[in-house]
């Protein structure tokens, strides 16, 4: 059955579905109400059908394996500091990070339009409670930290966050709730990024109800079109903001902001940022900034050959190290160009199970893979930057995102980094704190950035004579 209207827009509309072999998602029109004809018809609007076709055709069907052909190499980085110059470079680039910051030339960014389905939280991931006592949410760390840095710096730091359609106006809504965590409204960005739909292994789209194509959002590097469409960048140039620090809304312990990182990339003038932490073990599943075809990006774990994995520098450290923790800086020139035109960062896929409705109208969730999801990653940016600095931090000080429901990458493993972190300051302060023999902190510890960002400052609010045992709260 072919269907039909009488407004010849909609018909349009509808014979280029059929003409791109999509015609099997009107097969329940018979059924639909006018709303819903409506939905069905503004999503395909919005779906660019051509792309889909050539995703089909260059990923789906195809046989051919790119990467066969591919030279990989590591990048170079900055290591943390040793020698007393190195030391100095630091505070140097420290000292001019802290001025860009004080000259309001810096937003915050933040990703969050992921649907953090293997933390398989009902609420979008940021609200998700996470710190050891106060069980604080993701977003209150992010903010409180932004709010310390404006206090730290006497400059406001507009704070940026993507959100997508499966999570937007709940995540509006939390910041609402929570007076945005002290932050000022205004300084609070919120905008979506795109969908984009998934495809069944004959290269179709799929319905999950008998009114919607099933969508995802178009991956992290869907960042860039959507800060450049959201008027994102206007609004930052507006404000007199150049330098863009992007971050992950899982990792517990991003340093928002650093000063450091901004201070290099100002020195190098780069176009695009990273920070990295060394990969020790050459099983841990990471990828890897380095260069594919003499170009900047990160080689996924399972792109890089066996041999490539275990081969060692004459220090001892891998040859391919610089583990991506997904923490960048974007100069916004960069954006802009990188965004004129459209996205055009290459597309990745992976076999999923989607939800789907039957011929006969049921929902079904399948137990295997049964179609594609496409997405865009950011880190694919680096390729067409100029210049770029890649910064060695410290896994334990920078690096522990909320991934999965147990285990590895969990909230209990962040809580546990998060305290251990906390312990280290009060170390350095020289307070005694208690360890189990794994080497971690007995007992729970939260300091609130309000009250301390890093060691230092703590060491200005607390005395060694402090005695801590059991909990210990500071606000
Ligand atoms: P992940 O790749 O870990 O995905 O995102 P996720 O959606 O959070 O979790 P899973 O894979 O479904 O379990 C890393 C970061 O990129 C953001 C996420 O919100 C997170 O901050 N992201 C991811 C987006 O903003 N948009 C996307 O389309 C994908």
């Amino acid at each position: 059955m072919r269907i039909f209207s009488n407004n010849s827009d909609e018909q349009k509309l509808i014979d280029a579905v059929y003409a791109a072999g999509q015609g099997h998602v009107f097969r329940f029109w018979n059924e639909l109400g006018l709303e819903s004809r409506t939905k069905l018809l503004a999503q395909l609007r919005e779906i660019d059908l051509e792309l889909m076709a050539t995703l089909n055709q260059e990923f789906i069907q195809s046989t051919e394996n790119h990467l066969m052909q591919q030279k990989l190499e590591p990048a170079d980085f900055i290591s943390l500091p040793k020698t007393p110059e190195e030391i100095e470079a630091f505070n140097n680039a420290k000292k001019l990070g802290g001025k860009a910051l004080k000259a309001g030339r810096v937003a915050a960014f933040l990703v969050a339009g992921g649907q953090g389905t293997r933390l398989g939280f009902n609420g979008p991931k940021g609200s998700f409670p996470v710190s050891p006592i106060k069980k604080k949410s993701l977003f209150q760390l992010h903010a409180e930290k932004i709010l310390a840095m404006t206090a730290r710096h006497g400059a406001t730091i507009p704070w940026y966050i993507m959100t997508s359609e499966t999570n937007h106006q709940q995540t509006t809504d939390f910041l609402e709730r929570n007076s945005y965590f002290g932050l000022q409204p205004q300084n609070v960005i919120l905008f979506k990024q795109e969908m984009i739909p998934a495809l069944d292994d004959n290269g179709r789209l799929i319905l999950d109800a008998k009114d919607n194509i099933f969508r995802n959002p178009n991956g992290h590097g869907g960042s860039l079109s959507a800060l450049k469409n959201s008027g994102a960048l206007q609004d930052m140039k507006k404000r007199g903001v150049d330098l863009i620090f992007y971050f992950q809304v899982d990792n517990v312990l991003t340093k928002i902001c650093d000063p450091v990182f901004l201070g290099f990339h100002i020195q190098k003038k780069a176009e695009m940022s990273a920070k990295i932490v060394p990969k020790t073990d050459p099983e841990e599943k990471v990828g890897v900034l380095g260069k594919i075809d003499g170009r900047l990006g990160v080689i996924e774990y399972s792109d890089l050959p066996a041999e490539q994995q275990t081969a060692r520098n004459s220090d001892g450290r891998l040859k391919f190290c610089a583990g991506n923790i997904a923490t960048h800086i974007l100069d916004r020139n960069f954006v802009e160009k990188e965004t004129k035109g459209g996205l055009r960062l290459p597309w990745h896929l992976a076999h999923k199970k989607i939800p789907f409705i039957s011929d006969t109208g049921e929902q079904v969730n399948p137990v295997e893979s049964n179609g594609y999801k496409f997405e865009t990653f950011v880190f694919d940016a680096l390729a067409d930057a100029e210049r770029a600095v890649f910064l060695e931090v410290k896994r334990e000080n920078e690096f522990s995102p909320v991934k999965n429901a147990d285990g590895n990458a969990s909230p209990a493993a962040a809580r546990r980094d998060m305290i251990n972190q906390f312990g280290s300051w009060l170390e350095k302060i020289g307070v005694s704190v208690p360890k189990d023999t794994d080497g971690n902190v007995e007992g729970e510890i939260e300091i609130t950035p309000l009250f301390a960002l890093d060691n230092e400052e703590l060491a200005e609010k607390v005395n060694p004579n402090l005695s801590f045992g059991g909990s210990l709260y500071l606000v």
